[in-house]
């Protein structure tokens, strides 16, 4: 098999770099590790910035996010019983969308099956090779046969622990980690939602956040001990310790029900410089990871397969200035997202090692930000995040 763009994972990354080089009439092909049943069982993100809402659009995706995605103009943030909403849309003109990833990848999968561009779901043993010479390419099982994709290019969009950053000459990039002392604990289950807006909770038993898929579907997440195993919370636990996390108000009217996903989430912030080596670009989670805090990932993800699929574009049509600057480009938005998520989660999360005085430079910068329009604004601005320039 011979394409341009070998597309490694098929994650939001990979499915919306897929769909957008599609649209500019360039060959791609897109291999998965995983089944898609797989793919489409991993609940994760919930918030989308106008940037990613504009991308899916673009790439003719959007039908379906815009008919049944909720438009959210701000969102909830509480400590110490005391509330404050910050009004993303009064505050910055801007609202976001909450759409599941689940449902993006979805709608990304039915429309690179409608369009007829090859996806290989379940292959075995991926392997790039050639990137830093003339020869790029992908092997791997497929069928039972051993198969090989030559590409001009590669893109790793494989996610964390893909094979594509693995792959790399350990000289050739710096990686940059802050592992968080604690996870989140989600639960997802056919209960309307506790309120209208997301809820981000400041607790004494830790962080809580009251988020949804739907006006049906809820999805909550506890901070929880890395210590914690998944197979001793119930249900009945997680809705009783939510009880106890949320605002008195909401958790009087709390709807529970049978949990459709649970699962324990690490917490983490890393970043891969450059990501670019010859023929080979990281985009997404293989290169980046952020807190889920600032719902940051996804939309990250879509803005670096943006800035990829134009260089790609424009290196067809004989430029080559945008391919470039990719890695630099998208580490610039990269390390303020970085930024404004290890904010948030330092802010909002209990760290079991802070001390007194960590105690109350949080709670001092929580009052401050309770009380400054100022701050308010900041932090509005940057959770719906930057235009794509
Ligand atoms: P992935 O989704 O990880 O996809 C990578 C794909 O590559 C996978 O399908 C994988 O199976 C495949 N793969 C792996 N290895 C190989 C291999 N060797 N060969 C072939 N394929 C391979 N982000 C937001 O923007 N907003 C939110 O509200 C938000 N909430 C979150 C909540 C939680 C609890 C978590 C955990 C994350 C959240 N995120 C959020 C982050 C977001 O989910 C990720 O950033 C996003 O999934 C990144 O997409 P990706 O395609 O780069 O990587
Ligand atoms: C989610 O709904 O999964 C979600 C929402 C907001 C976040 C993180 C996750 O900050």
């Amino acid at each position: 098999m011979r394409t341009q763009v070998a597309i490694v994972g098929a994650g939001p990354s990979g499915l919306l770099l897929g769909a957008l080089l599609h649209k500019a009439g360039i060959d791609n092909v897109v291999v998965e590790a995983r089944s898609p049943e797989y793919v489409l069982g991993r609940i994760r993100a919930g918030v989308l910035e106008q940037v990613c809402v504009d991308l899916l659009d673009a790439a003719g995706v959007g039908r379906r996010m815009h008919a049944e995605g909720l438009p959210h103009d701000g969102f909830e943030l509480c400590f110490d019983g005391r509330r404050q909403r910050i009004d993303l849309h009064a505050l910055t003109g801007r609202r976001v969308m909450v759409y599941g990833q689940t449902e993006v990848t979805r709608d990304l999968m039915a429309h690179r099956a409608s369009v007829g561009r090859p996806a290989v779901y379940d292959a075995l043993d991926v392997a790039v090779h050639g990137f830093d010479g003339k020869s790029p390419h992908v092997t791997f099982m497929a069928d039972g046969k051993a198969q090989r994709l030559d590409a001009d290019f590669i893109a790793g969009c494989d996610g964390f622990h893909g094979v594509c950053r693995a792959s790399l000459p350990v000289a050739a990039f710096s990686t940059f980690e802050k592992v968080y002392p604690f996870g989140w604990l989600g639960l997802l289950a056919d209960v309307p939602p506790v309120a209208d807006e997301l809820i981000y909770a400041h607790t004494g038993r830790g962080f809580m956040l009251a988020s949804m898929r739907s006006r049906t579907r809820s999805r909550y997440y506890l901070q929880c001990s890395l210590a914690d195993d998944i197979a001793h919370w119930s249900d009945d636990a997680f809705w009783n310790e939510l009880r106890l996390r949320l605002p008195p108000e909401h958790a009087e009217r709390l709807q529970t029900g049978p949990a459709i996903e649970k699962s324990i989430a690490p917490l983490r912030s890393f970043v891969t410089e450059p990501m670019r080596f010859g023929s080979l670009f990281l985009a997404g989670d293989a290169a980046h990871i952020v807190p889920p805090t600032g719902a940051k990932g996804l939309n990250l993800a879509a803005s670096d397969v943006a800035l990829l699929s134009r260089g790609l574009v424009e290196h067809y049509g004989g430029s080559a200035e945008r391919l470039d600057h990719y890695s630099e480009r998208a580490l610039s938005r990269i390390w303020k997202a970085e930024r404004f998520s290890w904010w948030f989660t330092s802010l909002m999360h209990q760290f079991p090692d802070a001390g007194a005085f960590g105690a109350k430079m949080q709670r001092a910068e929580l009052d401050y930000l309770f009380g400054s329009v100022a701050a308010q604004t900041v932090m509005a601005e940057n959770y719906v995040g930057l235009p794509l320039s």
